[in-house]
């Protein structure tokens, strides 16, 4: 039997990291990771720096290797990410058959939380079900990008009684803002969603580099600030070369049609 630590380790301050994390990550021999390049470079830099600083009880290595390549532009967005996940899974199973001895300890070590648009459990699953590797998973949780934007602005995400719909850039372009809802998070936009959407009656909390010393906030009505935020949005990645960014839209809950 082998087990695999997934630790969910924050936004790459090793301050954000949770007592739990930091006593899950002295139990692991060998840490397993899969690299893309320019901002997954820095990503992976925050990764060491962080076991550098926590994992000190007992030696432990990094293996990592290539991603997958995912179809960038799929006729069928979910197929695509099957495919991805399964050629994930095999590198795993591979990585984790050569390196990792019986009876030894992995971790993986998730940005955020691996509960929040992360492929690391859907992955293990997959190696799992196999069915080649005796693997046990276990999971610790870590400060997710969303905790960490409410944090920032001093906002509760969930207002009395209603209920917070969590969503993506994606599915927000291709639906616009949802009806019935008043407090949307989206994440993964790439394409910034929220200046293509009708901004009216909407408010902005946005958040990118968050948990860093880097952070970038801005808030307000969406119609008012949404050039700021592209604006903000492009000099930040032309500087850094890579952005992350998560925000809530907020409605006044007695403009909500359902
Ligand atoms: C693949 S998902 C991973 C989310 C992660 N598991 C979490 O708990 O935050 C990547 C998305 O998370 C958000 N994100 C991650 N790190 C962030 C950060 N430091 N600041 C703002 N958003 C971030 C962005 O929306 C990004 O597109």
């Amino acid at each position: 039997m082998r087990t695999v630590l997934v630790i969910g380790i924050g936004l790459g301050s090793p301050d954000q990291v949770t007592l739990e994390a930091v006593a899950a990550l002295n139990r692991v021999d060998v840490f397993f990771g899969t690299e893309k390049g320019s901002a997954a470079d820095e990503l992976s830099m925050l990764r060491r720096a962080l076991c550098d600083r926590h994992a000190t009880a007992r030696p432990h290595r990094f293996v990592n290797a290539p991603d997958p390549e995912r179809d960038r532009a799929p006729r069928s967005y979910q197929l695509a990410v099957a495919d991805w996940t399964a050629a994930r899974a095999e590198v795993y199973e591979t990585m984790l058959e050569a390196e990792l001895a019986e009876g030894g300890c992995g971790g993986v070590l998730a940005w955020g939380d691996p509960a929040f648009y992360d492929s690391t459990l859907r992955v293990l699953d997959a190696v799992r079900a196999a069915g080649r590797l005796d693997l046990e998973v276990e999971v610790v949780p870590g400060v997710s990008s969303v905790q960490a934007l409410a944090a920032a602005h001093r906002i509760s995400l969930t207002r009395v009684g209603r209920p917070l719909t969590l969503t993506t850039g994606r599915r927000l372009v291709a639906g616009g803002y949802p009806t019935g809802v008043d407090d949307v998070v989206v994440m993964l936009d790439g394409d910034t969603a929220f200046a293509r959407i009708e901004p009216e009656g909407l408010t902005i909390y946005w958040g990118a580099y968050l948990g860093s010393p880097g952070q970038i906030l801005v808030a307000g009505d969406l119609k008012a600030v949404r050039e700021d935020i592209l604006t903000a949005r492009r000099d930040a990645r032309d500087r850094r070369g890579w952005i992350m960014d998560t925000y809530l839209l907020r409605r006044a809950p007695h403009e909500t049609s359902g």
